[in-house]
């Protein structure tokens, strides 16, 4: 990926972080998933005041695509940070790369996390997820 997609992926991010429902929290989360054939799909988190059904923005994005047939993918933008603050590094957590690791080809996929359009870091699943159980264990 260049610069200027990569960028592109970030303000998706950013944009489909304004729809963030985090009332509980007050992070707001935004992530931006790229298929192989072009198509972005955003999410946000989206909480719950029962607390264990809220969802991450990734898994959002992610579960959008699949439920609507896309399952190959080239890399997913994250950002987040308090609701009136300034962007930090919002790294996937682990049920998050967990679910990634059900779709992406190895090696293939890059996972952006940004704080800024222009600051971010660029990951594989394999660096944030090593050792990761798959399929191919059953
Ligand atoms: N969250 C995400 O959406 N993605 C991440 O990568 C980290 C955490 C959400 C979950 C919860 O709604 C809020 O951020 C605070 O944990």
């Amino acid at each position: 990926m260049n610069e200027a997609e990569i960028k592109k992926l970030i303000k998706a991010a950013m944009h489909g972080r304004e729809f963030s429902y985090s009332p509980y929290s007050n992070y707001c989360v935004g992530a931006a998933l790229l298929t192989s054939d072009g198509r972005i799909f955003e999410g946000c988190n989206i909480e719950n005041a029962a607390y264990g059904p809220s969802n991450c923005a990734e898994r959002t994005a992610i579960f959008k695509a699949v439920s609507e047939g896309y399952r190959d993918f080239k890399a997913i933008a994250v950002v987040g940070g308090p609701k009136d603050g300034a962007l930090n590094m919002a790294y996937p957590c682990g049920v998050c790369r967990q679910v990634m690791r059900e779709f992406v080809r190895p090696g293939e996929f890059k996972i952006i996390v940004a704080d800024g359009e222009d600051s971010y870091k660029e990951h594989t699943l394999e660096e944030l997820l090593p050792e990761s159980f798959g399929a191919k264990n059953l």
